[in-house]
């Protein structure tokens, strides 16, 4: 069997929105061979559709039709560390997953551009697929249906503790709350803070990115959404936080943190969201995947 490791994504950083993204280090593993027959397990205790609406089969089925092939069945065993619904890429992760698995089992007729082009074209947008591809952090534009990207490295002085609760928040509601126009000062106010944070992040000048994440694109708009959120932004910057963003379309929330800061940030985060009384939210520290999605034979 092929094994295909994919990273979690964050999404936006906050400014960035629907542009930036960056690969961590929390990873879902698909097993996956050809078959005659649909045999879809999980190696936990997630619940997966185990017929042809599975993600990863969908999407595999994709590069196989673009390749002119027929896939009549495929042995898929899925192990989701990364938690759905939950603005780290889960979904992303599954197409990645199927495009990936699917273009190995086919002998690698597709380039690592086509992939990108295909994963944006089933997911939407790029943001989260090109950094679950390639790795670090991802800036991306579509242009007539092609992605332009570039990926970078996340300056190692960057830690990211994520706050993730204990509800889902499905991306379908959190872009309907979002207007369909915008005036020119938030488009230009957005433009600049995104330009800051991808120069920021790959050059490690941290005071920046108190500003860099600020946005009056999205957050704003689905904050409403989000229980706690005002209070978890408060605490995250009085532990020390440099910048905290709402990841993806929510409802994790991220704060990056200086690596040196990342003891403190532990040990305080957990028992102060408890005081305040917000219960069953995990908090987890991260770093930068450099790599992205990796294929190894099993
Ligand atoms: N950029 C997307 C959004 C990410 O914020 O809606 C979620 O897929």
């Amino acid at each position: 069997m092929i094994r295909i490791q994919i990273p979690a994504t964050s999404a936006n950083l906050g400014s960035g929105f629907d542009s930036l993204g960056i690969a961590l280090t929390m990873y879902n593993q698909v097993w996956m061979e050809e078959s005659d027959t649909l045999d879809i397990s999980s190696k936990d205790d997630v619940k997966i559709p185990t017929d042809e609406n599975n993600l990863i089969f969908w999407a595999a089925r994709q590069v196989y039709e673009k390749c002119g092939r027929k896939l009549p069945g495929l042995k898929l065993i899925q192990q989701n560390d990364i938690p759905m619904a939950r603005g780290l890429g889960s979904s992303s992760a599954c197409i990645v997953a199927g495009i990936l698995g699917a273009n190995r089992l086919l002998g690698s007729p597709l380039s690592t551009t086509e992939l990108i082009n295909l994963a944006a074209e089933i997911e939407g947008h790029p943001d989260n697929t090109t950094p679950a591809i390639e790795g670090g952090l991802v800036a991306s534009a579509i242009e007539a249906g092609r992605v332009y990207s570039v990926s970078v490295p996340v300056s190692e002085k960057i830690r990211f503790a994520l706050f993730i609760p204990p509800f889902e928040l499905k991306t379908e509601k959190a872009r309907s709350v979002l207007p369909e126009t915008y005036a020119r000062a938030d488009a230009v106010y957005n433009l600049s803070r995104s330009a800051l944070m991808t120069a920021s992040l790959f050059s490690g000048k941290l005071e920046n990115l108190r500003v860099a994440v600020q946005d009056k694109i999205h957050q704003p708009y689905r904050s409403g959404l989000i229980d706690h959120l005002d209070s978890v932004f408060r605490l995250s910057y009085e532990l020390g936080s440099l910048g905290t963003y709402v990841s993806g379309a929510g409802p994790t929330i991220i704060s990056m943190i200086d690596v040196a800061d990342t003891d403190n940030f532990v040990k305080y985060a957990a028992s102060h969201l408890e005081e305040k009384g917000i219960t069953g939210w995990q908090i987890r520290i991260l770093n930068a995947d450099s790599k992205g999605a990796q294929i190894s034979i099993e």
